[in-house]
């Protein structure tokens, strides 16, 4: 059975090694019962992130990122650092731009994750200097299966690894100068959304001999063939039609790993690769130029798990606004050897929900992409607004997740938080807690039934688009945090005790930064005769449930 918390020892189970430690322990991953969670000076933090445009690394352009930072409650921004830009020149590093960068983020209050934006970005070359992208003898290109060089560099460039690997450890050499004492910097994603479009692997010499060969003890292990085919062998004679493809997942994931490895012997901070995902809700099949072949997509997580193990994560970026095709994605990417983080996210207003979602379900963190003040927008992908606009659908989320922010990631650990956001269909949702099961429902009044004859036609402002989600800590057997917005929450007994449940206490109010719990009010009568209505604005509600 699960131990009873109380929130006091929540707010203080930092112990005093860790408090002695935390000085000096760089940010790092810790596992425990299939969870994990990333810890920052001690304690379990959640990043409630949020990613700039591409190309607002630069300190010019800096006084663009803060101030949207600050505006939508963020803790952490998620910023390139791009190999164009640290050696123009090969040999000559300048990491100008990091030292303003973290100093900025200091003053500012936020944490960083750093984009290595090295031999590949979106797949292509476009972040790596000039000496590197057009000198193809010496950093060769993929040939495709008709022998034509295309955009993409080959994993199979000895230089080009050689070179990204050397830039990368001045990078994490530089940090440790400049952060080791300081953790500013949080993790770093090594590369960006890898992967080929238009070809499903590299077919020159090198790929092709190797291709031949037999699958990798370690692979076999960790990837299990979608066919039923031969237990070992030749890469086609394990995966059939998915050959190619893993092939080429295991070729980019050895390049990472070679780079990771180098970068984490001299500063060992968690790294992770993001994806460009391939439909994580449609049935399973060989690639067919529908996503790009080789990055970190659901089915090869494995793979990379097995040929990269100084990556700790396989991330996915979401820019699927479907609600079906978003469950898919948290379902197929949090497994207990891949922890949950979404490091990109459309910031379309219809993602606001899925902030809860996310954070229940116990991710390390999640940021909305292109939040910053430059003007530029990723529409259709992301919202068509600019300016401030593009901060409201998150940040009054993020202040109230902001404002429990060491508690949330410490019950996320502990496996007590759940997360839903309205479906597409609007249909409710129910979430199982031990002995108690809340029902979420959606497009409510705050008084009465929608089966009432009298109940009006009309559904309430600002619920025109599914808006709805909540969150909910289980901090005891009968008690819970729950936050949310646009959404109703009962919770009934799933027990058989007693004769019945009621709610014992609904108090509305906020944690201290020490983690004490500060009443408002307390909710009673029509604020929780029909159940617990979230409205708009998101408010934190502490629970007790009693049984009679
Ligand atoms: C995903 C990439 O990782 C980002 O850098 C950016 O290009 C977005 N797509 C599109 O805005």
């Amino acid at each position: 059975m699960r131990k009873t918390l109380s929130l006091p020892f929540a707010a203080l189970a930092l112990s005093a090694a860790c408090v002695a430690t935390a000085a000096t322990t760089a940010p790092h991953l810790a596992s425990r019962d299939g969870r994990t969670a990333l810890i920052v000076d001690g304690a379990p933090f959640t990043m409630l992130g949020v990613q700039v445009n591409n190309s607002s690394n630069y300190p010019a352009a800096l006084d663009k990122v803060w101030p949207a930072a600050l505006d939508v409650h963020a803790n952490t921004v998620e910023i390139p650092v791009a190999w164009e830009q640290v050696e123009p020149v090969e040999g000559r590093f300048d990491f100008g731009y990091v030292d303003t960068l973290l100093a900025q983020a200091r003053q500012h209050g936020q944490h960083l994750v750093l984009l290595w934006f090295g031999t590949w970005k979106n797949t292509g070359p476009a972040y790596a200097p000039e000496w590197v992208k057009f000198d193809n003898k010496r950093f060769p290109r993929m040939v495709d299966k008709q022998g034509k060089t295309i955009y993409c560099l080959t994993p199979f460039g000895d230089e080009t690894l050689k070179a990204d690997r050397k830039a990368f450890v001045a990078l994490m050499t530089h940090l440790r100068q400049i952060d080791a004492a300081r953790h500013t910097v949080l993790m770093v994603q090594v590369e960006n959304e890898v992967g080929t479009y238009g070809t499903v692997r590299d077919f020159g010499a090198k790929a092709q001999a190797l291709f031949e060969q037999a699958v990798p003890a370690a692979v076999l292990q960790r990837q299990k063939s979608p066919v039923a085919l031969a237990a070992a062998g030749s890469w086609r004679e394990v995966y059939g039609d998915y050959a190619d493809e893993y092939f080429h997942a295991w070729a980019i994931a050895s390049y990472i790993e070679e780079v990771a490895k180098a970068g984490r012997a001299v500063y060992d901070l968690p790294m992770y690769v993001n994806n460009a995902q391939r439909n994580s809700a449609a049935p399973l099949a060989p690639w067919k130029d529908d996503f790009a072949s080789g990055g970190p997509t659901y089915d090869v997580i494995g793979i990379y798990k097995a040929a990269a193990p100084h990556i700790d994560i396989a991330a996915p970026d979401i820019y699927n606004p479907e609600s079906v095709q978003f469950d898919a994605t948290l379902a197929k990417f949090q497994r207990p050897d891949n922890p949950l983080l979404v490091p990109e996210m459309s910031h379309a207003p219809g993602y606001g929900r899925y902030v809860y979602q996310v954070l229940g379900s116990g991710s390390l963190g999640i940021a909305p992409f292109g939040i910053d003040y430059t003007t530029y927008t990723n529409f259709p992908l992301g919202t068509k607004l600019t300016g401030k606009p593009i901060v409201e659908p998150f940040a009054a989320t993020y202040a109230v997740f902001g404002s429990m922010q060491r508690l949330w990631s410490r019950w996320a650990f502990e496996g007590r938080t759940h997360g839903v956001a309205e479906p597409d269909d609007r249909k409710d949702r129910t979430i199982a807690m031990g002995a108690w099961t809340a029902t979420v429902s959606f497009r409510e009044w705050q008084f009465g039934e929608k089966s009432w004859p009298s109940h009006p036609a009309e559904f309430p402002p600002g619920t025109e688009q599914p808006n709805g989600g909540v969150a909910i800590a289980q901090i005891a057997d009968d008690e819970f945090v729950i936050v949310g917005q646009h959404a109703r929450v009962r919770i009934a007994s799933t027990a058989a005790q007693g004769n019945g449940a009621m709610f014992a206490r609904v108090e509305e109010g906020h944690f201290e930064p020490s983690g004490k719990w500060v009443m408002e009010r307390n909710w009673n009568g029509d604020q929780t005769d029909w159940g617990l209505n979230f409205t708009a604005q998101p408010v934190i509600l502490k629970v007790r449930m009693g049984r009679y």
